[in-house]
């Protein structure tokens, strides 16, 4: 078993704090779960409810490196764990000076190109592995990983086997563009994230926007509250209340009336369909509650 990673839920979310990210107590605790029984959190959700930011602000409230592993259509086990250096390789090879039997180290150490999950393999309990939005990537690179994940180690017939003396801790984030295998969910603790209530929204606003005043901390968290409850195509985001929170203060003042949200809905709407029905229905939406 791991070592002790956080004494306890509260311990969780207080560690995260100073992060500057609320994590709820359902999301804590999978955390302190997950890293207590050295298995892989699995985080969904929708865009922008602080998946991915789970990883990197655990790695830095444990002191650990994090190592991103980011997934998209088409990427293998090469790109994900190792690679051989060909061109250097093929530069080696043809130096006069080298000799026949010097042959067997171009397949050595230092023409080995080192990928996230090598690198967590070799750095174990050192590091936070994050694997992005697994969901990009096909069946076959998801079986491959489960192996990894299982054993934490992996042989490179040129230079042997390397063990992680004690698993890292590991993320997995996925936006559900697709479901993953029941396999790889039934190795990881599963956690889906929510869109933060209108009170924990408010309270990461003012983390994460220090300087944006209370009152327009609150209003622009209950519109984006009222806007994800339209049948939108992209639902905002916590990182677009963030920024709209940002945006409004930035243009002086931040007062929030029809004018100003027209103007600065870009930052909260990121698609054309749903700007045409927002901008529709703004008195409504700016409305009393
Ligand atoms: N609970 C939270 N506490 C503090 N900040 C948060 C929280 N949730 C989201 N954020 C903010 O929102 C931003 C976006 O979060 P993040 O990139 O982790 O979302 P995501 O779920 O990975 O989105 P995507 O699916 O688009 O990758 C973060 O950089 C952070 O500023
Ligand atoms: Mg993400």
């Amino acid at each position: 078993m791991a070592d002790p990673v956080f004494g306890s839920v509260e311990e969780v979310q207080r560690s995260l704090r100073e992060q500057a990210y609320i994590a709820d107590r359902g999301l804590a605790t999978s955390i302190h779960l997950a890293t207590g029984l050295a298995k892989p959190l699995l985080l969904e959700g929708e865009a922008g409810v602080g998946k991915t930011e789970v990883a990197k602000v655990l790695a830095v409230a444990l002191g650990r490196r994090l190592i991103r592993l980011q997934c998209y259509e088409g990427i293998d086990s090469s790109q994900a764990l190792y690679e051989w250096d060909y061109s250097r390789q093929l530069l080696a090879a043809r130096t006069p000076e080298l000799h026949l039997e010097q042959v067997k180290d171009l397949f050595g150490p230092e023409f080995l190109v080192e990928r996230p999950l090598l690198a967590a393999i070799r750095a174990g309990a050192g590091a936070v592995l994050l694997i992005d939005e697994l969901d990009r990537a096909d069946d076959e690179f998801e079986a491959f990983l489960l192996e990894i994940l299982s054993e934490f180690a992996v042989t490179i017939p040129e230079v042997g086997t390397v063990v992680a003396e004690q698993p890292p801790v590991v993320v997995i984030t996925s936006n559900r563009t697709r479901e993953l295998h029941d396999a790889l969910k039934r190795r990881c603790l599963y956690h889906w994230i929510d869109h933060p209530s209108l009170e924990r929204e408010v309270e990461i606003v003012r983390l994460r926007a220090p300087d944006v005043p209370e009152g327009l901390t609150k209003e622009v968290a209950r519109i984006v509250a009222r806007l994800r409850s339209m049948d939108l195509v992209k639902r905002p985001g916590v990182a677009e209340t963030i920024d709209w929170a940002n945006a409004l203060n930035f243009l002086d003042g931040g007062t929030l009336d029809e004018e100003t949200m027209a103007a600065t809905l870009g930052a909260v709407i990121k698609d054309h369909d749903d700007e045409g029905s927002v901008r529709a229905r703004l008195p409504e939406i700016l409305g009393e509650q």
